[in-house]
Parts: structure tokens; C-alpha cells; sequence
């Protein structure tokens, strides 16, 4: 026997309890792309239900784990462990492979029933900003996956359920500055089961972090829990990515890699430097809303003639800062350059390229 292929047997012995629902397609707004649940790989059999291959990419997503920083909201899947959201959204962006949804826009959700306990019903709710880890919305569920605690006697079949986005939501997230994560998962015991997607919302203006605009806090309580599970965890953590490291390992997951035929889409990333203001009080650096005359580096203080339209009109001397900000914070990038350039009210967002 190849070792690759003790390496798959033993993996199914240490997996013999597990059975699935998988979200292959996320359907928002008609002519949109779809979306596929993070971590899926369309590779993959769907005839079967054998744990190794047909549960290997099927969304393992528990409270407990996710308390425990074990993973993330969007959980792991058998193959590859703890799915990282940002990484997967940027994947989906670049691949051109992101849903787009509007306030009430109600998506069809395709979800693979492996077997037994991949069945429904299937609960879905909504990470605003993508990934900072918290969920602020439940979503409405339609024509669900027939099923009482993730159980029926249904299995390799696929079932269309509708998730309804709600009225008044915000998407933040990605490097789009406009998207979601939808989660949806069932209830079954040796689950949940299920995955999350990302989508696109269309009807609103992106928006631009900056850090200060960065909303979300930890209670005390929990920055010490994280840390305590941490520490537990890291011996084995980090003999585990020795292991990984192995050219065993490595050889390993090139197999599984070309099987898949897993590829990701690489589009270059702008390289973005925000003006701040400099040498100012911070009162009115924050209060800022708009951006005329700034004219070098040393100009730090905003003055307040423009009516937050379309003139950001910094102009960095000596390759300084000029100070963009269009219509409060987070639109106005620019003035880096000798002749800065304006153009950022209303919430456009100023795209400043250095190769
Ligand atoms: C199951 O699906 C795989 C591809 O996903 C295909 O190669 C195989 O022939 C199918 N098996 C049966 C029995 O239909
Ligand atoms: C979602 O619904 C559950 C169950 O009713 C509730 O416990 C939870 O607080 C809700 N989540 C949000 C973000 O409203």
C-alpha cells in the first residue's frame, strides 16, 4: 500500500462518524455570478457517501470549536481543516465567483444531502462585515431541507432552499468593501453541517476601513479565554505544522491538489496609502468632512469650503500628504503624489495605483 494511500485510510478511521450537506451554488440576484460555499471543491464525487471523498469538503461548523478558537464562524472542513474567510472571499472575488444580492433579495441556496444527516432544517445568518467574527442578523428560511435534526433517510440529492436577505443590512466586508458572509448550517449531532458563502450587496455605496472605523470589540473576559485556549493549544498546533511541513506531507497534498484540480484565480491587489492629516488637533481631524485647500505636506488642517462633493483636492508636496477625505473619512484617498488627485466625494473611492 502507497503511503498516500495509508494516509487516506487512516484519515477515514479518525473520521467515522461524520456525515454531511454540502452548499454547492448560491444564487442571488438573476444574471449574478454564483457563489460556491468556501472550502467546496467541484472536483469532487457527488454520487457517493462514503466519508473519503464524497464528505471531504463538507462544512463542520460548531459553537464549541469556534469558542474555543479551534476555527473560525465558518468552521472547517475535513480536508482542510479551519476555513479562513478572508482568504476564501478574495479567492471568490478575484475568481469573479461572488453572488450579488440587494436589500430583500431572496437567493436560492443549493444544498447537497450526503446522506442522513446532512438533512435539514437549515438555519442561515449573516456576518455584515465578512469577517470580523460576528454575526449580526438571522435570515429567513423558505422551502427548507426536509429533515428533523439534521436527520432523514434522503441522501446524495441536492434540495433548493430560499434564504431571504433582510430589508436593512449592511455588507462591509472583503477588500470590495461591500460583502457578506452567509452562513448556513443544520442541527444535526455530529454536525452541524453546512458552509458559508459570500455575497455581494449592490445597493449600497462600499465601504473604506480605516482603523479607527473598525467597530468590533472583544470583552476582556474573552481576549483571556482566547489566550488561555491558545497557550493550551500551542504544543500541539505547533507539532502539528511540523508534521505538514514534511516533504511526506507536502508530497501528499500536492497529490490531493492536482486530484482536485484546486487553482486559484491571483488578481494583483493596488497598493493604497490613506492621507491622514498631520500636525492637527484631533477634533477636527475626525470631525473633517470635507477637503479643500490643503497644499503640502504641512498644510495639515482641513479647511471646510468644499460641500463634500466632488473636490478632494489634495496635492502632496514633495511626495506628502494631501489630504483627500471626501465626504467623512474612508472616501478620500490621494494627494500622494506630486499633483494628488481629487475626485472623491460622494463616497467614490479613489483608486490609487503604484505598480
Ligand atoms: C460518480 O461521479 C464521478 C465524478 O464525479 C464519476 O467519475 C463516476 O463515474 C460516478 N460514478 C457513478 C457510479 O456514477
Ligand atoms: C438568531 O436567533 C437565535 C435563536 O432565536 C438567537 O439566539 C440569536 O440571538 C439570533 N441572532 C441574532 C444576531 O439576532
Amino acid at each position: 500500500m502507497s503511503s498516500f494511500a495509508r494516509t487516506l485510510s487512516l484519515a477515514a478511521l479518525l473520521s467515522l462518524t461524520q456525515a454531511h450537506g454540502v452548499i454547492l451554488n448560491a444564487q442571488g440576484l438573476r444574471g449574478s455570478p454564483a457563489s460556491v460555499a468556501f472550502g467546496v471543491n467541484p472536483e469532487l464525487a457527488r454520487n457517493c457517501t462514503a466519508i473519503n471523498p464524497c464528505q471531504q469538503d463538507t462544512g463542520i461548523i460548531r459553537d464549541a470549536e469556534i469558542a474555543a478558537n479551534i476555527v473560525n464562524e465558518c468552521g472547517r472542513t475535513e480536508l482542510t481543516g479551519n476555513i479562513d474567510i478572508g482568504e476564501n472571499t478574495e479567492n471568490a472575488i478575484a475568481a469573479g465567483a461572488v453572488t450579488q444580492v440587494k436589500s430583500g433579495t431572496q437567493m436560492t441556496v443549493t444544498i447537497h444531502q450526503v446522506n442522513a444527516d446532512g438533512a435539514g432544517p437549515y438555519i442561515c445568518d449573516l456576518i455584515e462585515a465578512g469577517n470580523n467574527g460576528v454575526i449580526s442578523q438571522n435570515l429567513t428560511v423558505e422551502n427548507n431541507v426536509p429533515g428533523v435534526n439534521g436527520f432523514s433517510q434522503a441522501k446524495t440529492q441536492d434540495f433548493d432552499i430560499r434564504v431571504n436577505m433582510p430589508e436593512d443590512f449592511k455588507c462591509t466586508g472583503g477588500s470590495s468593501g461591500k460583502i457578506c458572509t452567509v452562513r448556513c448550517r443544520n442541527n444535526a449531532q455530529a454536525g452541524p453541517f453546512g458552509g458559508c458563502f459570500p455575497v455581494e450587496q449592490v445597493d449600497i455605496e462600499p465601504n473604506v476601513n480605516t482603523p479607527a472605523n473598525i467597530e468590533t470589540k472583544l470583552s476582556l473576559d474573552g481576549v483571556f479565554k482566547q489566550v488561555a485556549n491558545d497557550v493550551a493549544d500551542l504544543p500541539a498546533a505547533v507539532a502539528a505544522i511540523q508534521e505538514a511541513g514534511s516533504d511526506q506531507a507536502k508530497q501528499n497534498a500536492a497529490i490531493v491538489s492536482s486530484l482536485l484540480k484546486q487553482t486559484v484565480t491571483s488578481a494583483p491587489a493596488p497598493v493604497l496609502t490613506p492621507s491622514v492629516i498631520l500636525g492637527g488637533n484631533p477634533t477636527t481631524a475626525v470631525t473633517a468632512t470635507a477637503t479643500a485647500t490643503a497644499s503640502s505636506a504641512d498644510a495639515a488642517q482641513p479647511t471646510e469650503t468644499s460641500n463634500g462633493g466632488d473636490n478632494g483636492n489634495g496635492r502632496g508636496g514633495n511626495g506628502g500628504f494631501g489630504n483627500g477625505f471626501g465626504n467623512g473619512f474612508g472616501n478620500g484617498f490621494g494627494g500622494k503624489f506630486g499633483s494628488g488627485r481629487g475626485n472623491f466625494g460622494n463616497k467614490k473611492r479613489a483608486e490609487v495605483f503604484v505598480a
